[in-house]
């Protein structure tokens, strides 16, 4: 592949965790993090991470990220 293919924004963006949180820039990494650092509930990873403080997009995101980290079966 041509090394000019990707422009070295492009380049930056693949390179970044990706932001589950874009209002507060919050990556899943992060909140998976803060998760296993003993915030097992919503409030607390707000709280936490400022995840899902601002526009609240992320939120089933994140809802689904503590769901799958704290293995809650699926109701
Ligand atoms: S995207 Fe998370 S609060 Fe807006």
């Amino acid at each position: 592949m041509d090394s000019s293919f990707f422009s070295q924004v492009d380049l930056c963006q693949l390179m970044r965790p990706r932001k589950v949180c874009v209002c507060n820039q919050v990556s899943e990494e992060e909140i998976v993090s803060s998760i296993k650092s003993g915030h097992d509930t919503l409030e607390k990873l707000m709280n936490d991470t400022g995840a899902s403080t601002g526009c609240g997009t992320c939120m089933g995101s994140v809802r689904k990220l503590l769901v799958r980290e704290l293995n809650v079966p699926k109701a």
